[in-house]
C-alpha cells in the first residue's frame, strides 16, 4: 500500500479547524477559528464585481502583478514607514501562509533550528514539521508575554538559523515594542539569523501608536522577511492573497520557491487587492474602531463569566486566563465553555509546544455583532466557575 511520508507523523487537523467542526456538530457559537467574519469593504466588492470580467484571468508572473507589488510597497510606507522596492523586494503570495512556506523552503535546510516564541500561531509548528525544520521554543509568560533577552539567548543552539516573530500577536494580542525588537535584532545579528516577521494583523491595533514594523528597527532590515495578508486587513481571507517583502537576494530565492510550489498568487484578485491596499485612512480608522468595539464587548462577556480576559493591543483575539475555573488545562476550560455555554474557543495548548503555565483559551472577536451579542449573553448567564 502507498505509504504516508514520515514527516506527516504526529501532524493532524489543526485544533482550530477541529473546534470549528465540533461547534457545527453541537450548534455552538464559533469563536474558535480566526475566520475574519466581518464584511469586506463594500466599495471593493462593488468595483470588483464590475471589473471581474475585464481583469486578466491567466497566471501572473511568479512575483505578482506590478500594480499589486506597487500597492503593497505604498501601503507599507504609509502605515509603518517600511521602505521596500516594489520590483525586487515584494512578492505576491498565496496568503501569508504561502509566504511563510515559500520563505522556509527557500531559506532553510532540513534540520535547521527555528526559534518560536511561545505561545505562537499554530501553523508555524506544522509548517516547520512539514519541512523537517526544528522548532526551538522560547517561553513568554503571561500576562505580559514580553521577550526577555536572557531566555532568548538561552534558546539559541548551534543549529538555530532563524526566528519567527508575530506582531500584533496571535494569540496574545501583544504588539512588540522597539525595545523587544532591538533584542531580536541584536541576537539575530550576533548569530547571523534570518528573522521572519508575521505582521498579518498590522492594521488591527488599539491605541494611538501606528504599527511598528520589525524591519524598521535596529539592523533588522537586512535579515528580515516581512509577511503580510490582505485576508485580515480587508476581511477576505478566502482570497488567499498575501505578500513577502525583504532584501532582494532573499526575495529572489523565495520567488523561485513560491513559483515551484504554486506558480503565482491568484492573479485576478491581485488587481482587486491593489485597490484595497490603496484605500484611504478613513477605511483603516473605521476598521480599527469596529474591532475595538467588538473587543470590549467580548471582554465584558468573559468578565461577567467571572474570568480574566486580557486587554489585547492588537489582532482580534482575547487570550483568557481561565484559572478561576479551577481546571487543569486550557483543553478542560474550552470544554466547559462549550458544554455549559455552547461557546467554542481554542484551548491555549494549541499555541504551545510544551504545556502552558495556565489554562488559557483563545476567543476570536472577528464575528458578526449578533453572534458576539449572543456569546456575551451566554457567557454572562452560564455557570463556568463550577464543574
Ligand atoms: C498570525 C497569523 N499568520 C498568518 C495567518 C494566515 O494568513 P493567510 O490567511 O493570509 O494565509 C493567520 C490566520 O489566522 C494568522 O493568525
Amino acid at each position: 500500500m502507498a505509504k504516508v511520508a514520515t514527516r506527516m507523523r504526529g501532524l493532524q487537523q489543526s485544533a482550530l479547524g477541529a473546534m470549528t467542526v465540533r461547534c457545527q456538530e453541537l450548534g455552538a457559537l464559533n469563536l474558535a477559528q480566526g475566520l475574519s467574519q466581518v464584511p469586506p469593504p463594500a466599495s471593493l466588492l462593488a468595483e470588483g464585481a464590475r471589473e471581474f470580467e475585464t481583469v486578466g484571468h491567466s497566471y501572473s508572473q511568479p512575483e505578482g502583478l506590478a500594480v499589486f507589488r506597487e500597492a503593497v510597497a505604498g501601503k507599507l510606507k504609509r502605515s509603518s514607514g517600511l521602505s521596500v522596492e516594489p520590483t525586487t523586494q515584494v512578492l505576491a503570495t498565496v496568503g501569508a501562509t504561502g509566504a511563510l512556506m515559500a520563505t522556509l523552503t527557500a531559506l532553510l535546510d532540513p534540520g535547521d533550528g527555528v526559534v518560536l516564541f511561545e505561545p505562537f500561531y499554530s501553523y508555524y509548528l506544522s509548517s516547520l514539521q512539514v519541512l523537517n525544520l526544528r522548532p526551538e521554543p522560547v517561553r513568554l509568560t503571561g500576562p505580559g508575554f514580553r521577550i526577555a533577552e536572557e531566555s532568548l539567548r538561552a534558546a539559541i543552539t548551534e543549529r538555530t538559523r532563524a526566528m519567527i516573530v508575530c506582531t500584533p500577536n496571535n494569540p496574545t494580542g501583544r504588539r512588540l515594542t522597539a525595545a523587544e525588537l532591538k533584542i531580536v535584532s541584536a541576537v539575530a545579528e550576533e548569530h547571523d539569523l534570518l528573522v521572519i516577521t508575521d505582521e498579518v494583523y498590522e492594521d488591527i491595533y488599539f491605541g494611538p501608536d501606528p504599527h511598528l514594523a520589525a524591519a524598521t528597527v535596529g539592523g533588522l532590515a537586512e535579515r528580515t522577511v516581512t509577511l503580510g495578508s490582505l485576508g485580515k486587513s480587508f476581511s477576505v481571507p478566502g482570497w488567499r492573497l498575501g505578500y513577502a517583502c525583504g532584501p532582494e537576494r532573499l526575495i529572489g530565492a523565495i520567488r523561485i520557491a513560491a513559483d515551484s510550489l504554486v506558480v503565482c498568487a491568484p492573479a485576478p484578485l491581485q488587481a482587486l487587492g491593489a485597490r484595497a491596499l490603496n484605500l484611504d485612512d478613513d477605511y483603516y480608522r473605521g476598521f480599527r474602531a469596529m474591532y475595538d468595539r467588538k473587543r470590549r464587548l467580548l471582554a465584558e462577556g468573559f468578565a461577567a463569566a467571572g474570568l480574566s480576559p486580557n486587554e489585547p493591543e492588537g489582532a482580534y483575539y482575547l487570550f483568557v486566563d481561565c484559572s478561576r475555573m479551577g481546571v487543569p488545562s486550557g483543553v478542560a476550560a474550552a470544554e466547559r465553555l462549550l458544554e455549559n455555554g455552547l461557546v467554542g474557543t481554542v484551548p491555549g495548548e494549541a499555541f504551545y509546544l510544551n504545556p502552558p503555565d495556565r489554562p488559557y483559551v483563545r476567543a476570536c472577536f472577528s464575528v458578526p455583532d449578533d453572534v458576539l451579542a449572543e456569546a456575551v449573553d451566554r457567557l454572562a448567564s452560564g455557570d463556568f466557575l463550577h464543574g
